[in-house]
């Protein structure tokens, strides 16, 4: 939904990949936000944030080299190398491996921010996008797994998809792992190998063939029947326990291309396979040893929505878009609009907005002299429930009710009272 525009003049341009945000984007930018935050709540996690700007050497360590490539980085004033965040993942390591002590485990927080990477601008992927993070830290039972995929799809659903819309596949890099050890692999060719599989819907399967070598026909084949595990199994089974299995699919070809994954993955797409991951996650319970050099080990796990390919989703659900749009249009109405029939009422009227804006109430008024009718054609674009004329009448108000029309004169000191008794106005 949200594209980046064009213009025609070269410096009035955006960059590639970025985006302006007007008030309709805005809107629409808000609607996911809040239900992201909404959920994300009502599961019991707690917003932080981080800082955009972080030391390169945080990624070159810990992400993974396609997202090193990816990196928007320079040299700060101070001779820093510095990069803009492409993720939040070593972020959050950095700081639970700072602040741990001062948190009872397990940790369960929630962000939402954005992110940058230089990636190809194509469908679903542009050069910032904003993503909620949800990351439970010290918890190493699978409880916290299914924890963590029952809030993706609830997530989803918040936004009227249903299992028909999107589903979850999940995945364990331990299968693989386990795999490899079965086949004698050396350890120090398993991260190419999880890269080769993790590339292999995309790529042409010869391609994929040449990275696997000796391996390629095994793999191939599992890829294919789809491979037996336990654990995913009873991650599935958790969530049947909630009555979230259908939104699942075990599929082991879900191997993620970052690099600090260790066990559960899993990544959300549409059912139609129309367009890239909605989301993605795992877990990564070595990261923040890793990044404390060994001083703190801490089991975690997260996930990541990004708006962009959810925003395209939502456009191609008619009972989703419809019900953004509905919250969007009412979440612009203003309450009152204030018509200002006579000039000399003006200050009378404004000493009113300044009350019912103190009160909560969403107001609107002309700034100069306009004709009454042009007035009340404002009042209706606005949306306004109501509207407030100041004239003739005063000291009685004549108020109008948009909806039905019906009109009545209101004395002004009684104004904010009568107000307050119409309930459908609170604010
Ligand atoms: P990721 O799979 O790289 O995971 O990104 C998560 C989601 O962000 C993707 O599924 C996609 O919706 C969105 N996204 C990523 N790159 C772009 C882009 N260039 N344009 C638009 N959308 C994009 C991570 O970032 C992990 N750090 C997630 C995580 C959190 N793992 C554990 N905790």
């Amino acid at each position: 939904m949200l594209v980046p525009r064009q213009r025609n003049a070269m410096s009035m341009q955006t960059l590639p990949g970025f985006r302006d945000f007007l008030p309709e984007d805005c809107a629409r930018r808000n609607y996911i936000f809040a239900r992201w935050r909404a959920v994300s709540r009502r599961y019991g996690f707690a917003e932080w944030e981080g800082p955009p700007l972080e030391a390169t050497e945080l990624y070159k360590k810990k992400s993974g080299a396609e997202i090193v490539e990816q990196l928007f980085n320079f040299t700060d004033k101070g001779e820093r190398e510095v990069a803009l965040r492409p993720e939040l993942t070593p972020t959050l390591a950095r700081v639970v491996a700072a602040h741990e002590r001062e948190f009872k485990k397990p940790l369960k927080w929630f962000s939402i921010g954005q992110f940058f990477r230089y990636e190809k601008q194509q469908r679903g992927r542009l050069r910032e996008h904003f993503q909620l993070n949800c990351d439970i830290i010290g918890e190493k039972d699978l409880a916290a797994d299914v924890e963590l995929v029952a809030l993706c799809i609830d997530i989803l659903r918040a936004f009227g998809l249903t299992k028909k819309d999107f589903v979850v596949r999940i995945s364990d890099r331990e299968f693989w792992t386990d795999f490899f050890r079965d086949k004698k692999v050396p350890a120090e060719r398993w991260d190419p190998l999880l890269q080769a599989i993790d590339k292999s819907t995309r790529e042409p399967r010869d391609k994929t063939a040449e990275k696997l070598g000796g391996l390629a026909d095994p793999v191939f084949a599992t890829l294919k029947s789809g491979g037996k595990s336990t654990k995913l199994e009873q991650l599935v089974e958790g969530l049947r326990a909630r009555g979230l299995a259908d939104f699942v699919a075990i599929d082991v070809g879900i191997v993620r291309g970052l690099a600090y994954y260790t066990g559960i993955v899993f990544e959300a797409f549409d059912r139609a396979g129309k367009f890239r991951a909605i989301a993605g996650g795992g877990r990564y319970d070595n990261l923040i040893s890793q990044l404390s050099d060994g001083t703190l080990s801490l089991p975690a796990l997260g996930f990541a929505m990004g708006d962009v390919v959810l925003g395209e989703l939502i456009n191609e659900i008619a009972p989703a878009r419809e019900a953004m749009q509905e919250a969007i249009t009412n979440d612009s109405k203003i309450d009152i609009y204030i018509v200002i029939a006579k000039e000399q009422r003006r200050a009378d009227a404004l000493s009113q907005i300044q009350q019912l804006r103190d009160r909560g109430y969403r107001i609107d008024y002309p700034l100069t002299p306009t004709k009454v009718a042009r007035q009340f054609q404002a009042a209706e674009d606005l949306g306004a429930r109501i509207a407030l004329l100041y004239g003739d009448e005063w000291p009685q108000v004549k108020m109008k009710d948009m909806g039905t029309g019906k009109q009545e004169l209101v004395a002004y000191d009684r104004l904010l009272a009568h107000l307050q008794a119409q309930s459908s106005l609170s604010s």
